[in-house]
């Protein structure tokens, strides 16, 4: 019988023992893993299981602060030790190497068991919350107080900390901007310091401060951020309605959607030719209404499902069948629409539009991360990598709105030319559009952007090329390069943050608080020297294969999959975009017997 039978059993027995003799409590693997119980010679992964470049990421050692003072000694035994430092949150969200300390000999701080304080001042519309708390927690805390935070990622199981240091956001070109980082009037941080010191110090920041431009999103580089002050509203009600509809003018919408609603976001099926518009504002208090977003895609799934799924994708790419993806997809985007995204007029069922429902309950959502903990899992989020489930890149780039509109049309030439080619991304509910307003964090977006997230296929194999690779190698460069585009923080490939520096003009700025917090470097990484510039090298990987995984930008055929067909080859429509295209006519010569008789030729 598994815990959760047991579990069952025992509560209908009227037994509340269980959690007595459970070890954790819900789904997602730690992503820290380490050799001895007391927290040496560990690993640290993402939630995803594996890293953009697929290395191991070691650690020396983990800790796990209960209280501010515990973390100040943290960081004083890293400094006195000069030690590599970095923080993972408990389930560690971001896709590039950055909770990764520098050299295999570092130390993490994990915030998964630190202080969970929410101290809400309904006076002061002001929340003090610890670094360590998760949105759903702050979210639903502020408004047993009847406060709101205006705007939050869609995903609920990240921590405040973690999600301020990646500029994390919801969508909106009102009021302060949807980024929570907009929001921050105060924060305290922990941050290295002299011997005479005691190795650590807490300072606090305060909205004025320069420095806080800096702290609000850090990627931490700066020191650990302890603790947290936000400017809330009174809590509010939201009326959505999703508009299922052609994608036709698509480009002239984008902007002016954006301006007329305050919550509004875009979800592009550029395969179909459809979008969902998102038509999303505040609704009086009174308007009757108990909606909840219990978003699809980060609902529990059966590990059996997400199995199917993965393999009706490798299907279609061994046998280089896009139509089969393009099915999957039209049924899977038939069946969202049909549940409303999986909004729900009240605690159960979706009814119909508007959903209307208060802020906490419909801005993000998640509930995945919260599935009993088995073995082997029955239950789990889509990408958990105990299963063999979704196993993705993630391209989520910030476009000035000034350029939307082109970049849309550039996307639609490639895709008239073969709708097919981008059924894949379809499958990962197309691009995901979203507005972020202009930013005085130095690492913030340097103007009124919408960003667009498109989530794809990822091989198990580095070395194996992806089905119309090249469509979307070509869309991820046109936005980089062509669009000046700026990449997420947290999410992105290599190449994403290719020469990122020059896109930043306050990087000096940010620089130079990094000298005066951490002058040592201590909380800096081979990571993020390479995203800002301060190591020559940069972000790329060049060697065989680089390009399938996004290591690199190809400029040689090996950088791609010669062996198997796919060749350096520059874009259709952004003639400087180097891509690995299949060509079946070029590979013939090193298939089979050919390759085999050229070999004996060579040696002959
Ligand atoms: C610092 O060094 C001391 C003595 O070698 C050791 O006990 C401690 O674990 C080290 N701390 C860290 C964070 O590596
Ligand atoms: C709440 O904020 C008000 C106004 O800023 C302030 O006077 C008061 O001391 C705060 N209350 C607490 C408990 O901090
Ligand atoms: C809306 O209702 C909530 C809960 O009843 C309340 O706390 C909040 O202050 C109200 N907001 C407005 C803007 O009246
Ligand atoms: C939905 O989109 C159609 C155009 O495709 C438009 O005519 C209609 O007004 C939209 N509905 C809403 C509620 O925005
Ligand atoms: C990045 O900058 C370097 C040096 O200026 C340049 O050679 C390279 O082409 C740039 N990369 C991209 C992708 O623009
Ligand atoms: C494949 O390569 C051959 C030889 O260079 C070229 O003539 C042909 O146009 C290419 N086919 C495609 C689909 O690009």
């Amino acid at each position: 019988m598994n815990s959760k039978r047991i579990s069952i059993l025992l509560t209908h027995l009227g037994l509340w023992i269980l959690p007595l003799l459970q070890v954790a409590h819900t789904a997602p693997p730690p992503p820290v893993e380490c050799l001895s119980t007391s927290g040496y010679g560990c690993t640290v992964s993402s939630t995803y299981g594996v890293w953009p470049d697929r290395s191991t990421c070691k650690v020396a050692k983990v800790l796990y602060p209960t209280t501010e003072q515990e973390l100040v000694a943290a960081v004083a035994d890293g400094v006195k030790n000069h030690t590599k430092i970095k923080v993972v949150s408990k389930y560690s969200h971001s896709i590039p190497k950055l909770v990764c300390p520098g050299g295999d000999e570092g130390m993490l701080i994990s915030t998964r068991d630190y202080a969970r304080t929410i101290a809400v001042n309904t006076s002061s519309l002001t929340a003090t919350v610890d670094s360590g708390v998760e949105l759903r927690e702050l979210v639903d805390g502020i408004a047993a107080h009847g406060m709101a935070l205006p705007h939050s990622p869609y995903w609920d199981g990240v921590s405040v900390g973690g999600l301020l240091s990646t500029g994390a956001h919801g969508s909106s070109l009102w009021g302060r901007g949807s980024a929570v980082h907009e929001y921050v009037i105060g924060m305290r941080l922990v941050i290295p310091a002299s011997p005479e010191e005691g190795f650590a110090k807490i300072i606090e920041l305060v909205e004025g401060d320069e420095d806080l431009n800096a702290a609000k999103v850090s990627f931490g580089v700066l020191g650990v951020i302890s603790q947290v002050t936000l400017t809330l509203q009174p809590l509010f009600k939201r009326s959505v309605t999703n508009n299922f509809t052609s994608d036709d003018g698509l480009e002239d919408n984008i902007a002016p959607f954006g301006l007329q609603n305050e919550f509004g976001d875009v979800l592009w099926y550029p395969s179909m030719g459809k979008a969902i518009y998102r038509v999303d504002n505040r609704a009086v208090n009174t308007t009757r209404g108990d909606g909840v977003n219990d978003f699809i895609g980060f609902r529990q799934t059966s590990s059996v499902f997400a199995e199917l799924r993965r393999s009706a994708e490798e299907v279609s790419e061994e046998t280089m069948n896009a139509d089969l993806k393009c099915k999957l997809a039209e049924a899977q985007v038939a069946l969202f629409v049909e549940l409303g995204a999986g909004l729900k007029n009240n605690d159960f069922v979706f009814t119909g539009y508007p959903v209307i429902g208060y802020q906490n309950l419909i801005q993000t959502a998640g509930n995945c991360q919260n599935a009993p903990d088995e073995n082997p899992p029955e239950l789990v989020c889509a990408w958990d990598p105990r299963v063999k489930g979704l196993f993705f890149h993630q391209t989520a780039v910030s476009i000035s709105i000034s350029q939307i509109s082109s970049f849309i049309s550039d996307v639609k030439k490639l895709r008239d030319a073969d709708p097919s080619s981008l059924c894949g991304v379809d499958l990962y509910s197309g691009f995901f559009m979203r507005y972020v307003k202009k930013s005085t964090a130095y690492l913030g977006k340097t103007e009124d952007v919408v960003d667009i997230d498109i989530t794809y296929y990822r091989s198990d194999k580095a070395t194996t090329p992806r089905l119309n690779e090249d469509v979307l190698e070509e869309i991820e460069q046109m936005a980089l390069f062509k669009y000046k585009g700026l990449p997420h923080w947290g999410k992105n490939r290599n190449l994403g943050f290719e020469n990122v520096t020059s896109k930043y003009p306050d990087l000096p700025k940010f620089l130079d608080v990094r000298r005066r917090f951490d002058p040592q470097a201590l909380f800096s990484s081979e990571w993020s020297d390479a995203v800002l510039g301060i190591v020559p090298e940069g972000v790329s990987i060049l060697k065989d294969n680089c390009a399938l995984e996004g290591l690199c930008i190809c400029s040689e055929d090996r950088h791609c999959a010669p062996d198997s067909g796919y060749f350096c080859k520059p874009g259709h429509v952004f003639r400087d975009a180097r891509v690995c295209r299949y060509n079946a006519s070029l590979s013939e010569p090193l298939t089979g017997d050919r390759r085999c008789g050229s070999d004996l030729q060579s040696q002959m």
